[in-house]
C-alpha cells in the first residue's frame, strides 16, 4: 500500500519532470560540459540505468533519454564508455529496443557501450521462450546489442577490455524479478575476474540486480519488513557472485533495479540506505557497491537527490576512482555525493 502510493507519486513527479526537464536545473549547480576532474585520467565511462523505454509516448521518454545522451556526446574529455545497467526497455518489445537503437544511433556518446540486461528486458514478446530464435529474449539482447553497441555476444553475458580496464557484465538467464545466473555463467566469471584481476587495475563489474541485502534491501524493495532477504537482489546466485568478488581487490560492482535516489536524507518512507556502500573482501579490503538511480523515474521514496536524469561518471586513475554523480539530463555535476576511493596496492 505504501509503495503504491510512494509509486503513483513518483509516476506523477517524473511525468512533471519529462514535461518540463529544465525544473531538474534547480537540482543541481551550474551547466557545466563533462570534463576529467584531474589529469591522466586512465578510462572514464557513464554509467546510467533503468531507462524503461516504451513504445508508447514514445517522444517524452526518448526526449528524456535524448537529453542525457545530448550531454554525454558534448563531452569536452570524451566518455571511453557508456554502461546502461539494465532495464532499458520496459518490456523487451522490439519497438522498445528500437526506441533505444535510435536515440543512441543518434548521438557520438563514447566508442564502446555497454548493454547489460535487466529483469524488465527479459519481459519480451516471447518471454516463456527465452532461447526462441525469433523473438526469444536472448536472440533479443543477442541482437541489439549487436545494433546498438556493436558487439558479438553469444549469451546474456559478457566481458570488455577499454584502455586496459575490464569490464564484466553480467546477467540474468531467465525471466524473473531476480536473476538466474548458471553455473557456466558462474564459472565464466571466475575465469574472467581472474584475467582481469591480473591486470593490477581496479575491475568494474556490472549487473543490474544489486547483491542481496545490500543497499537497505531487502525492505527498500517493496517497503515491506516481513520480505524474505534476497528480495530485490540477486536471489539464489548472490552468495556465489560475492565469494568470486571477495577474491579480489580494488572490485566496483554497479547495479540498478531499485530505483533509489543518491543516498538516504531520512524519507520517513525509505530504509536506511546509502547509494555507495562497502563490502569487506578476503584480503579485509573494501569492495566499493554502487547502486544507480533510475535514469527515467524520480525518487520519491529513498530520500536523497529526487530528480531523474541521474547517473554517475566513473574516472579512473593510478592509485584512485573517481564517482562523481551527475544529472545528465541538466548537465549538472551533483558534487555532494561525489566519492574517491583509493585503490589497494
Ligand atoms: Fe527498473
Amino acid at each position: 500500500m505504501l509503495k503504491t502510493f510512494a509509486k503513483l507519486v513518483s509516476l506523477l513527479l517524473t511525468a512533471v519532470m519529462l514535461l518540463s526537464a529544465p525544473i531538474g536545473l534547480l537540482s543541481g549547480k551550474k551547466e557545466a560540459k563533462i570534463t576529467h576532474a584531474a589529469p591522466d585520467c586512465r578510462v572514464s565511462f557513464a554509467a546510467i540505468s533503468d531507462i524503461h523505454l516504451r513504445g508508447n509516448f514514445k517522444p517524452i521518454f526518448q526526449g528524456m533519454l535524448d537529453l542525457g545522451l545530448n550531454d554525454m556526446s558534448n563531452a569536452k574529455d570524451r566518455l571511453d564508455a557508456v554502461a546502461f545497467v539494465g532495464d532499458i526497455t520496459d518490456h523487451g518489445d522490439f519497438d522498445q529496443w528500437d526506441v533505444f537503437a535510435e536515440a543512441v544511433g543518434d548521438f557520438d556518446i563514447a566508442d564502446n557501450k555497454l548493454v547489460v540486461v535487466g529483469n524488465h528486458d527479459t519481459w519480451g514478446p516471447n518471454r516463456d521462450e527465452f532461447d526462441n530464435p525469433e523473438d526469444g529474449v536472448k536472440p533479443t539482447f543477442i541482437h541489439y546489442n549487436k545494433v546498438i553497441a556493436d558487439r558479438d555476444i553469444t549469451e546474456m553475458y559478457y566481458s570488455a577490455v577499454i584502455n586496459g580496464y575490464y569490464f564484466i557484465a553480467l546477467g540474468s538467464e531467465a525471466d524473473h524479478v531476480s536473476a538466474t545466473l548458471s553455473d557456466t555463467q558462474l564459472a565464466w566469471f571466475a575465469g574472467e575476474m581472474e584475467k582481469a584481476a591480473a591486470t593490477g587495475l581496479p575491475i568494474f563489474v556490472l549487473m543490474h540486480q544489486p547483491i542481496n541485502q545490500t543497499h537497505g534491501l531487502p525492505y527498500n524493495w517493496e517497503l515491506n519488513k516481513d520480505d524474505p532477504l534476497d528480495e530485490g537482489g540477486i536471489g539464489d546466485e548472490s552468495d556465489e557472485v560475492v565469494d568470486i568478488l571477495k577474491q579480489y581487490d580494488n572490485v566496483f560492482y554497479i547495479s540498478g533495479h531499485i530505483h533509489s535516489g543518491y543516498k538516504n536524507a531520512g524519507s520517513k518512507l525509505g530504509a536506511p540506505y546509502a547509494s555507495i556502500e562497502t563490502m569487506e573482501n578476503n584480503n579485509g579490503n573494501p569492495i566499493t557497491l554502487i547502486n544507480l538511480p533510475s535514469y527515467m523515474y524520480f525518487d520519491f521514496i529513498h530520500g536523497g537527490h529526487l530528480f531523474n536524469g541521474c547517473g554517475w561518471v566513473v574516472e579512473a586513475y593510478d592509485g584512485e576512482v573517481m564517482l562523481r554523480a551527475r544529472n545528465f539530463a541538466t548537465g549538472t555535476w551533483l558534487t555532494r555525493y561525489d566519492q574517491t576511493v583509493k585503490l589497494v596496492g
